[in-house]
């Protein structure tokens, strides 16, 4: 657990694009003969405009500053044992994030503590039987391989688990479900196959795990199971450490709990002698599996750790980088990949700072716990937090699984998608030094950059509770061996990332869009694009109301509005933009602020106060998950569940819900049109 050694100056040591440009100290003085004669005030202007290096200078340092080495250091150290959220190993992954951040240059770290329910496993057993034959006991162990360097450490890990399924027994007739999503429910009664009483078994895949167990409950289970089905996980002689695919013995653990945040905290956040609900009604909902499979409650704590580099002229701006830290098992996909490329990029800005850099916004870095049973360290946090975040957070950037495999991965509100593309041209290709990621990622299949409307991380609480701008973003997407015993260090130097070159490009990325975002005078953001998306939704949404007594036009004409206040805007910043060519003083602050506070205000302006329909947490009204599916985000989702309750049961009423959803997300275009235009009607 020592902090890994990291040189001071070692530029271009991984080869990279972007080189720094050379310091502009020394020609600026030549530039300077008659300082004498120029007053004190426009002195200090100049001084400022041509002798300091320019933000620009610090971001190409700031890429060429990357190092595998230090990037393999901290994975290595963070995911010596299987750290679970409440466990004391995953205090000790906390004390190495803590020790590392609060060793650099300035960064003041602190610890936040929340006592929250989480669950583990007590007592498991499972065992089948078919008449005539004996019963056959599961062992439900995950078996270490011969020579596993964690082999010892494995023995700390927790059983396989689903967290928050309720405590007690079944044994009935297995019914196969399929991937146990609704349509495979509805499948079964289609074909007479009654699951009232029985026990349901799914396999993994296609929707998250929390809706297969409420799938099975809905439909009347009295237990549900879940595996890998071994054609979707391995291939033959693949399976690790003979190749990166999941073994036998393989299990993917992980939550069934449908909800975010501390289930006895629902709608506040977790401090110190704060209300709760009962651990009774907390498991009583309906976001909760409700069904069996071996839990015990108890009250834990979790830490999440937080650092500050406060920002030189708009210190009260922030922005945030955010990946958690507790993991099932060994986690070296995840979340420990992220957290190591936190760590690595937190050692660059620090030697940025030593050579004078200081951000114009504020820069906070967080390390989250307790995501893996609902985003609860960040939730908390959010819910703590929230108004002074919602009017102070520019972006927040988060990283999860930082690195499984080859390519990127991206999901983003859509005002950063030009920003995103601009960053990622700078950042080598991991895989290929004669090209961009950008290159890469463009001919890759995952060019597209997908929306932040699902629960898969810990971007929800910023996009879904309180409308901040984001990112969510990975080298590589999919791997066999989540949430198993085999995600761990061997597993990551063999497969996942033999040279850490793409644990440092993931760190460049991330790291190259906070100081964008934190250094631009002017905020990086497009809404261009989101005029495309609102459109794009639009269409579908007309798609599947032809024909019903659905009208779009309030939409249509929310959207125009919001596509007139983008031209707007862009008309203004070509006119600060030409202003500043042509003149020594700097954008008059006042305006310049303004403009940035409606860019930034505008994705505030998605979300309303009541929330979705029957889900009151959850405040954006672009996006949101969908009902069936926690891990899929869907467009306008208000107006999607409403038209397939009307598609189902056909009532005038549910065509009229569907119009008031169209209504109610045309209300938040035309405010957010408001917001970025900065007009009164
Ligand atoms: C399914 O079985 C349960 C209990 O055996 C029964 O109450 C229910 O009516 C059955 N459902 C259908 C659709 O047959
Ligand atoms: C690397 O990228 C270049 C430029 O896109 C391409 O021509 C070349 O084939 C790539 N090399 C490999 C090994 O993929
Ligand atoms: C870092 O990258 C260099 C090549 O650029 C490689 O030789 C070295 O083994 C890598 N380090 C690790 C820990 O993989």
């Amino acid at each position: 657990m020592l902090p890994p050694h990291v040189e001071d100056d070692h530029f271009a040591r991984t080869p990279l694009i972007a080189r720094p440009l050379p310091l502009p100290r020394r020609a600026a003085a030549r530039l300077h003969p008659l300082p004498l004669l120029v007053a004190a005030a426009a002195f200090a202007t100049y001084y400022h405009l041509l002798v300091a290096p320019a933000p620009s200078y610090y971001h190409s340092l700031f890429l060429s500053l990357g190092s595998n080495e230090t990037a393999a250091a901290h994975l290595r150290a963070l995911t010596a044992r299987p750290h679970l959220a409440g466990t004391e190993a995953n205090a000790l992954a906390a004390d190495h994030v803590v020790s590392t951040l609060s060793s650099l240059c300035s960064f003041p770290t602190r610890v936040t503590p929340y006592s929250v329910l989480l669950s583990y496993p007590a007592h498991r057993s499972l065992s089948l039987s078919a008449p005539g034959r004996a019963a056959t006991a599961f062992a439900l162990v995950q078996d270490a391989y011969a020579g596993d360097p964690y082999a010892a450490a494995s023995a700390e890990a927790v059983p396989t688990f689903l967290a928050y399924a309720a405590s007690g027994s079944a044994a009935a007739e297995a019914v196969y479900a399929n991937y146990g999503r609704a349509e495979d429910y509805a499948y079964l009664a289609s074909r007479g196959v009654n699951v009232t009483g029985k026990v349901a078994v799914a396999r993994y895949g296609e929707v998250f795990r929390g809706d297969k167990v409420k799938n099975a409950r809905v439909a009347g289970a009295a237990a549900a199971l879940i595996y890998t089905d071994f054609k979707d996980y391995t291939a033959p002689g693949k399976a690790f450490p003979d190749g990166p695919w999941m073994p036998p013995t393989g299990v993917q653990v992980g939550s069934a709990f449908k909800g975010v945040g501390d289930p006895t905290t629902p709608m506040w956040a977790s401090s110190e002698g704060c209300e709760r609900v009962s651990i009774a009604e907390a498991m009583a909902t309906d976001d909760m599996p409700g069904i069996p499979a071996l839990p015990v409650e108890l009250l834990d704590t979790l830490l999440n750790v937080i650092a500050v580099i406060e920002g030189k002229e708009e210190p009260d701006r922030y922005v945030i980088l955010g990946n958690h830290r507790d993991a099932w098992t060994f986690g070296a996909a995840d979340p420990s990949s992220g957290t190591a490329a936190l760590l690595e990029l937190a050692q660059r800005f620090s030697k940025l700072q030593s050579k004078g850099w200081r951000p114009r916004r504020t820069i906070i870095l967080c390390n989250w716990d307790a995501e893996e049973y609902g985003l609860i360290g960040s939730t908390e946090w959010v819910e703590e937090n929230r108004a002074i975040l919602t009017s102070r957070t520019v972006a927040y950037l988060n990283v999860d699984i930082g690195v499984c495999n080859s390519g990127l991965d991206v999901l983003a509100t859509p005002q950063l998608d030009e920003l995103l593309k601009q960053a990622s041209k700078q950042v080598q290709n991991p895989d290929n030094g004669t090209e961009s990621l950008y290159d890469m990622w463009m001919a890759s299949d995952s060019s597209l950059i997908g929306r932040l409307g699902s629960g898969g991380s810990d971007h929800f609480a910023f996009v879904q509770h309180i409308g901040i701008p984001s990112v969510s973003m990975s080298v590589g997407s999919d791997y066999a061996v989540y949430h198993s015993l085999y995600d761990d260090f061997t597993w990551m130097e063999k497969y996942g990332d033999p040279m850490f070159r793409r644990h440092v490009a993931v760190a460049s990325m991330w790291g190259l869009l906070a100081l964008r975002l934190s250094d631009d005078e002017i905020l990086p953001f497009n809404y261009g694009s989101y005029v495309a998306e609102l459109e794009k939704g639009a269409v579908g949404i007309n798609k599947s109301v032809l024909g019903m007594p659905v009208s779009l036009s309030p939409l249509q004409k929310s959207i125009k509005e919001f596509d007139k206040a983008v031209l707007k805007v862009d008309s203004e910043l070509k006119a600060l933009q030409t202003w500043n060519v042509w003149s020594p003083w700097r954008n008059n602050p006042l305006r310049v602020r303004d403009l940035n506070d409606r860019l930034m205000m505008t994705e505030r302006a998605f979300t309303e106060r009541e929330g979705q329909s029957g889900r009151p947490w959850r405040k954006h009204m672009i996006y949101g998950p969908s009902l069936h599916n926690d891990y899929g985000a869907e467009v306008y989702p208000g107006v999607d569940d409403a038209i397939q309750t009307a598609k189902r049961t056909n009532t005038s009423l549910s065509w009229q819900s569907v119009q008031h959803e169209i209504h109610r997300i045309a209300r938040v275009i035309s405010q957010a049109a408001l917001v970025l235009s900065g007009g009164l009607t």
